[in-house]
């Protein structure tokens, strides 16, 4: 029986029609960021090579702070009279993305794919700000501070990936197995002898 999402009431001053809507738009950001918090732990997990305890530990910083992101959209979903979609089948529905796309790979290549992995949850922040400020400015103002830390988060990841110009390696890769090829061969270049890029969607891999 699918879970039920409507709602049965709403903040004082707040229609129900309103925070419904303001609702909808969260269930996608709570989604997105479950997946987010998962696809971090898998880095942390499956990330090899030079620069392994630096990522890894990295990783655990930031799924620390996303993990509080999710639950904060998620009472706040709730404080807005709706049900937190948290079930996985849920959050595979509303994520906006697909499965992460390397398995286990090298620090430059994990960075590569997060670049674009940060591009594509900041984006969906930053629409959602828009699409509730007026609704709603307090559900706006908390994605707001959750979007000015994942910007930070991104700027972390990003550092890596800058030459002294400021020019991003990832610049013209367009999905997260591009910019992971084109971090890999541009900051670890031996590493197409040493270590395959795990690319979990290829068939016999992951
Ligand atoms: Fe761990």
């Amino acid at each position: 029986m699918p879970v039920e999402l409507e709602h049965r009431y709403a903040p004082a001053g707040m229609t129900t029609g309103d925070a419904e809507k303001v609702a909808f738009v969260l269930q996608h950001r709570l989604a997105a960021l479950i997946d987010l918090s998962l696809t971090l732990k898998h880095v942390h997990w499956n990330v090899v090579g030079p620069g392994f305890i630096a990522m890894h530990e990295l990783m655990d910083e930031q799924v620390d702070v996303v993990r509080g992101f999710v639950d904060e959209i998620a009472e706040r979903i709730s404080t807005l009279g709706g049900v937190a979609a948290g079930l996985p089948g849920l959050v595979v529905q509303r994520r906006g993305s697909d499965d992460y796309a390397l398995g286990r790979a090298p620090v430059p290549a994990h960075l590569g794919a997060l670049d674009k992995v940060y591009e594509r949850v900041g984006k969906g922040h930053r629409e959602a700000i828009g699409d509730v400020d007026e609704i709603d400015p307090i559900s706006g103002d908390l994605l707001i501070t959750q979007a000015s830390r994942l910007e930070l988060h991104h700027w972390l990841i990003r550092s890596h990936l800058s030459d002294t110009s400021g020019r991003l390696v990832t610049e013209s890769a367009t999905d997260e197995m591009d910019a992971a090829i084109a971090a890999a061969y541009a900051l670890q270049p031996e590493v197409e002898e040493t270590v395959e890029i795990g690319d979990l969607n290829r068939p016999g891999s992951g």
